[in-house]
C-alpha cells in the first residue's frame, strides 16, 4: 500500500528562533536526539529521573510494572494529586495567581494559589458531606467555570475520581455515561452561556438523573440565577454547601496507582468508552511535558483554549500547568462572541505568552482575517501550540507568520484522550518545525509507523501510528470494560499500543499524522464516532437504516454527512431533515448535528450486507461516484488501511 504525498516529503523546516532556542530547556536538535537516546536506553532510569518533579508523601522505590498490556508506574509510592497542584505552590508563592478566569459577558475573577486551594479544600469536605469516598466516581456537568477546576481538584484530594461530561453533551449522553460510571452524585451548575445564550444545564440534568436511580445527591452551582425545578432532600446548593465548608482539608496520600479519573470518548462502536487514568503517572508526565513542550516558566501567562470536557482541558488546562505551578487563563465562551477579536483581546488583557488552541480555531481565525488581530497588542505571545486534528500547512503557515508575527514557534502537538499526556511535538527551542507535522516522539515514547505485519514503512508511505513501549500517562483499562481494552488497543499489532491513526514518516523521521483508520470523526477536533451517530438516528421513528461518514470541511476539518433510508409512510422532504439533524442533536449534543441529511432509497451494500462507507465517503466528499465500484480500487490510502484493520465493511 505505498501511497506517496510529495508534500510530506518536501516541506522545508523551521528552524526554532534563536532567542528561544537560547533560553530553552533543551535548546538544540543534538539535544534532544541525546535526551531521546538517554530515555530509550534505559526507559525505566529515565522516568524514575522525572518522577522527582512530584511531590511524594512516599517516594517510590519501584517505576515500572510490565504486564502487557497492563502497567503501573512508581507503585509503591504515594501521593495527593491535589496536593501536587496546589499545596506545594501555596507553601512557595501563596499569592501567585492561579487563575484569570473570564466569563462570557466579561466578568473577571482572578484567584491566588491560595483562594484556589481553600475553594478546593472547602468543596473536598462538602463532597465527603455528601457521602463521597475514596474510588467513588463524581460525575462533572458544568460549563467552563472556575468551580469546575475546583471540583475536580476536590474529588482528587479526598482519592475521589471524576468522570467530567462536556456541558454540549445531551441528557441520554449523560445519563449513559453517569449508569456506567455508577456515580451517585452529580456536581452540575443551572446553567450555562453560549453565545449569548443560556444553557440550561441543570434541565438537561434534571432529565438525565431521571434515568439514573443510583444517583443520591446533585451538588448546583448558580450560575445564570435562572428559575430551576429543585428536587427537595436530592439537590443542593454549592453556595450552601461548599461555601460553608471548612477551608481546610488534609491532603490524604493515596497509592500511585490509585484510580484518578475517568474520561469518556468515542470509539468504533455505539457506546462511549470510559477511558481511565490512575494518579502518579498521568500527573507526572502531563507535568512534565507541560515543562518540555510548552517550556512553561513562573512567568508565563498560560491560556489552554479547550474545555475541560475534553482530555486536552484535563491535561492542559487544569492537571499540568497547576502541577507546574503556572498562571493560567481560563475563559467561558465561544472564540466569536460578541466579536471575532474576543481571544486577541484576551491574550492582549492578561499578555498571554503560551496560547494553546485548535487548528479549527486557526482555521476560523484565517476566514476571519487577519484584520482582526492588528487591533490587539499580541507581542506578549512567544509560543503558539495546536492539537487534536491534523493542521493543513496552509493554516500552520498563517499561524507562524499572522498570529506569531514570525518569532513564535508552534507546537504541533499528537496526543490523545487514552495517551493522557503530548507524545509527538517538537521540543520548541530544539525541533525544526514543518508545517503540518507533529514531527518527532517526545523523549521516553516508543512512537512508530508500521504496517499491518509489524514492519517499518519507507520514508513518503503510509501506516498505522503505534507505541511500542509503556509510558506513564497511559490509560490503564476502559472502565468495567477490560477485553474491550485489550481487543482496541493491544491486539491489531500484537504487543503494540494501536492508536487508530494513519500516519506517514519522512526522510528525516518526522511523524505526519494524517487521520483516523476508524469510525471516529474529528469535528472541530471534537471526537465522535460514526456508529453512536448511527444508532441515535435508527431511534428516530422515520429512520430504517442510516450511514455515517465523515467529509472534508474547510473550517472544522471534518463535517458529518448522514445517508438514511426512511420507513413507509415518511416523505423526504425538509421538514423532516430538520427533524432528523434535530434528533440526533438531542440524543448527543448538538457537536453531533449533521451538517448534511441525505436521503436514499437504499443503501449500498456489499453482497454479504454491509454497508459501503467507502462510496458514501465519496459521495459525500465529491457529490458523486467516480470509477470502477464493482472493483472499488479507487479510495484514498487511509480507507484502504480501515479496511485492513477491520475497523470498516468488506
Ligand atoms: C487526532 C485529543 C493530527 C488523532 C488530544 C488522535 C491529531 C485523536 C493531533 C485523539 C495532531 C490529535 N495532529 N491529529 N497534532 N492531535 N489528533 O482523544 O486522530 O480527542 O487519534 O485527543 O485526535 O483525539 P482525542
Amino acid at each position: 500500500m505505498a501511497e506517496f504525498d510529495p508534500h510530506i516529503l518536501e516541506e522545508k523546516a523551521v528552524p526554532p528562533p534563536e532567542g528561544f532556542s537560547r533560553r530553552a530547556r533543551v535548546g538544540s536538535l543534538a539535544d534532544y536526539r541525546k535526551l531521546y537516546q538517554r530515555a530509550s536506553e534505559d526507559p525505566e532510569g529515565f522516568w524514575s529521573e522525572q518522577a522527582e518533579l512530584l511531590h511524594w508523601f512516599k517516594a517510590p522505590t519501584q517505576t515500572l510494572a510490565w504486564n502487557p498490556p497492563h502497567a503501573r508506574w512508581f507503585h509503591d509510592g504515594t501521593l495527593n494529586v491535589s496536593y501536587n497542584c496546589l499545596d506545594r505552590h501555596v507553601q512557595l508563592h501563596p499569592q501567585r495567581t492561579a487563575m484569570h478566569w473570564e466569563a462570557e459577558d466579561g466578568q473577571r475573577v482572578t484567584l491566588s494559589y491560595t483562594d484556589l486551594y481553600e475553594k478546593t479544600c472547602r468543596c473536598a469536605n462538602a463532597l465527603k458531606k455528601l457521602g463521597v469516598k475514596s474510588g467513588d466516581c463524581v460525575t462533572i456537568y458544568m460549563p467552563l467555570i472556575p468551580q469546575l477546576a475546583v471540583a475536580m481538584l476536590a474529588c482528587a484530594r479526598i482519592g475521589a475520581m471524576h468522570s467530567v461530561v462536556f456541558g454540549g453533551f445531551s441528557a441520554p449522553a449523560l445519563s449513559d455515561r453517569m449508569l456506567d460510571a455508577k456515580s451517585r452524585v452529580l456536581i452540575t451548575a443551572d446553567g450555562g452561556y453560549r453565545r449569548g445564550r443560556i444553557i440550561p444545564l441543570k434541565d438537561t440534568a434534571d432529565t438525565a438523573v431521571g434515568k439514573c436511580p443510583q444517583v443520591e445527591k446533585v451538588l448546583v452551582v448558580r450560575r445564570t440565577g435562572e428559575k430551576i425545578k429543585w428536587h427537595e432532600g436530592r439537590d443542593v446548593w454549592w453556595h450552601e454547601l461548599v461555601d460553608a465548608a471548612s477551608s481546610l482539608a488534609p491532603a490524604e496520600p493515596f497509592p500511585a496507582e490509585h484510580p484518578f479519573f475517568v474520561l469518556y470518548t468515542s470509539g468504533t462502536t455505539g457506546k462511549p468508552k470510559g477511558v481511565l487514568h490512575t494518579s502518579a503517572g498521568y500527573l507526572l508526565q502531563t507535568m512534565w511535558s507541560t515543562r518540555l513542550v510548552f517550556d512553561l516558566r513562573e512567568e508565563d501567562v498560560y491560556w489552554c483554549t479547550a474545555d475541560i470536557g475534553w482530555v486536552t482541558g484535563h491535561s492542559y488546562l487544569v492537571y499540568g500547568p497547576l502541577a507546574c505551578g503556572a498562571t493560567l487563563v481560563m475563559y467561558e465562551g465561544a472564540p466569536d462572541f460578541p466579536v471575532k477579536d474576543r481571544f486577541w483581546q484576551i491574550v492582549d488583557r492578561y499578555k498571554v505568552s503560551i496560547f494553546y488552541s485548535s487548528a479549527t480555531a486557526v482555521r476560523a481565525f484565517m476566514s476571519w482575517g487577519r484584520e482582526l488581530l492588528e487591533k490587539h497588542d499580541l507581542s506578549s505571545l512567544r509560543l503558539l501550540g495546536t492539537v487534536g486534528e491534523p493542521i493543513n500547512p496552509a493554516a500552520w503557515k498563517w499561524y507562524h507568520a499572522i498570529v506569531g508575527k514570525g518569532r513564535c514557534p508552534i507546537v504541533d502537538t499528537w496526543w490523545q484522550t487514552e495517551t493522557g499526556s503530548i507524545l509527538i511535538s517538537p521540543l520548541p527551542g530544539a525541533t525544526p518545525a514543518k508545517a503540518g507535522s507533529a514531527t518527532l516522539p517526545l523523549p521516553g515514547v516508543a512512537a512508530r509507523v508500521l504496517r499491518m505485519d509489524g514492519s517499518e514503512v519507507v520514508p513518503g508511505e503510509t501506516g498505522y501510528l503505534v507505541i511500542e513501549q509503556p509510558w506513564p500517562s497511559m490509560m490503564r483499562t476502559i472502565y468495567g470494560d477490560d477485553e474491550r481494552f485489550k481487543r482496541d488497543y493491544w491486539s491489531r499489532i500484537p504487543g503494540k499500543y494501536f492508536t487508530g491513526d494513519a500516519a506517514q514518516c519522512d526522510k528525516d523521521g518526522y511523524i505526519w499524522v494524517l487521520g483516523r483508520v476508524d469510525d471516529v470523526i474529528k469535528v472541530a477536533g471534537h471526537r465522535l464516532s460514526s456508529m453512536e451517530i448511527e444508532s441515535a438516528l435508527v431511534s428516530h421513528a422515520a429512520v430504517a437504516e442510516a450511514a455515517v461518514v465523515a467529509r472534508p470541511d474547510e473550517i472544522k476539518g471534518e463535517a458529518i454527512v448522514v445517508f438514511c433510508t426512511l420507513r413507509m409512510g415518511f416523505s423526504a422532504d425538509e421538514q423532516l431533515r430538520a427533524q432528523i439533524s434535530d434528533h440526533v442533536a438531542n440524543v448527543i449534543g448538538t457537536i453531533a448535528r449533521p451538517a448534511e441529511v441525505r436521503f436514499a432509497d437504499l443503501l449500498p451494500k456489499t453482497r454479504s450486507g454491509k454497508i459501503m462507507r467507502r462510496l458514501l465517503r465519496e459521495l459525500a466528499h465529491k457529490g458523486s461516484v467516480s470509477g470502477d465500484t464493482t472493483t472499488l480500487e479507487d479510495f484514498s490510502s487511509i480507507e484502504k488501511l480501515a479496511r485492513e484493520v477491520g475497523h470498516d465493511e468488506e
